[in-house]
């Protein structure tokens, strides 16, 4: 096995360190068909990247070392604790990586977290795929964007999204993507409530749902043309209308606070309130930036949320900063 090569562009790996950040993500859309054998679900999802950012930095090293900083940073353990170890996608995204180049996996990984684990943002998505991007310029493996993205769909099925950022529609395990063209910017309100949520735990409660017949059972997906439509240039009211989750059932019935912070997000003036794909983060979206940061304000003092954001999207993909 060779070493990295000295490049990758020198002047972003000169200093030494290289950093790269990506997005969080909504899914303003999230219709989920049956159980595959494989043991995932057919998705039809609308992802749409918002402006919370998780930023990774690669510095060379010899073998991999990870530490963490910000949101989940603690021992590693619990729902809401960002592993440190080969369990984080961020040191699986290096392994991949270094199998896929012929070199061996050197280099310290740093992430800062602003996004909050396990709380159907796609926080751990969004550094592994800040991870392929920041490691691809450290060792000059010049990958294609589209080597990236098959690396990336290895990783998880939202790690692709995360990587291209903007809208798509996901389908298949939610990795295929196909971008959708968004004529305008949508602003939000994020609530976190409590602790995370395990995305196997509600898919599996949702098949509980429907093989009880709670829910209907998933054979047929609801079409995602009217919210594709109203992402790319309707009225708030129009998207409103249009918002979908079916993980959001399943979400409640693990975490029935959920009722409360919905009701309160829509209580304080948001045109609608949905669970952020597997939960527990509730989204609402706002008339615009202003009341995006009065409602955060609100409901930050409601006593329902942990921490509350206002945010916007569409915004990129994983790409090197600094
Ligand atoms: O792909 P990823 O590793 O992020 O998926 C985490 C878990 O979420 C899977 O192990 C599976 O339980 C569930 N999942 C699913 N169907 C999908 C995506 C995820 O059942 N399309």
């Amino acid at each position: 096995m060779r070493n990295a090569t000295s490049g990758g562009p020198g002047r972003l790996a000169g200093n030494g360190a290289v950093a790269a950040r990506a997005p969080a993500k909504v899914n303003v859309h999230l219709g989920v068909g049956k159980l595959r054998p494989d043991g995932y679900h057919e998705l039809q999802t609308v992802y749409l990247a918002v402006s919370l950012f998780d930023t990774v930095t690669v510095r060379r090293a010899e073998g991999l070392s990870l530490t963490v900083r910000g949101e989940g940073a603690g021992d590693g353990r619990g729902p809401s604790s960002v592993p440190l170890d080969r369990r984080n996608l961020v040191w699986q995204a290096a392994e991949l990586l270094a199998r896929h180049a012929g070199i061996s996996a050197d280099a310290d990984l740093e992430i800062d977290k602003t996004i909050p684990a396990a709380a159907g943002l796609a926080g751990g998505s969004a550094d592994a795929a800040a991870a392929l991007v920041a490691l691809d310029a450290l060792w000059g493996t010049r990958a294609t964007r589209g080597d990236l993205a098959t690396l990336a769909a290895q990783l998880g099925s939202d790690v692709p999204f995360s990587l291209l950022g903007g809208v798509a529609l996901g389908t298949h395990r939610g990795e295929r993507l196909s971008p959708v063209l968004a004529r305008r910017r949508w602003d939000w309100v994020l609530g976190i409530a409590g602790d995370g949520l395990s995305t196997p735990a509600v898919y599996a409660e949702l098949d509980e749902m429907r093989a009880a017949g709670t829910l209907p059972d998933g054979a047929e997906l609801a079409s995602t043309e009217p919210v594709i439509a109203a992402l790319r240039s309707g009225p708030t009211q129009a998207l409103a209308a249009a918002l979908s989750n079916d993980l959001q059932p399943p979400a409640i019935r693990l975490r029935p606070e959920l009722r409360r912070a919905l009701r309160a997000t829509s209580d304080a003036g948001a045109r609608a309130a949905l669970v952020s794909g597997s939960g527990p983060t509730v989204a609402g979206l706002a008339d615009d930036e202003d009341t995006a940061v009065r409602l955060a304000a609100e409901l930050a003092g409601a006593g329902v949320f942990r921490t509350v954001r206002a945010v916007h999207g569409p915004v990129h993909g994983a790409r090197l900063v600094g």
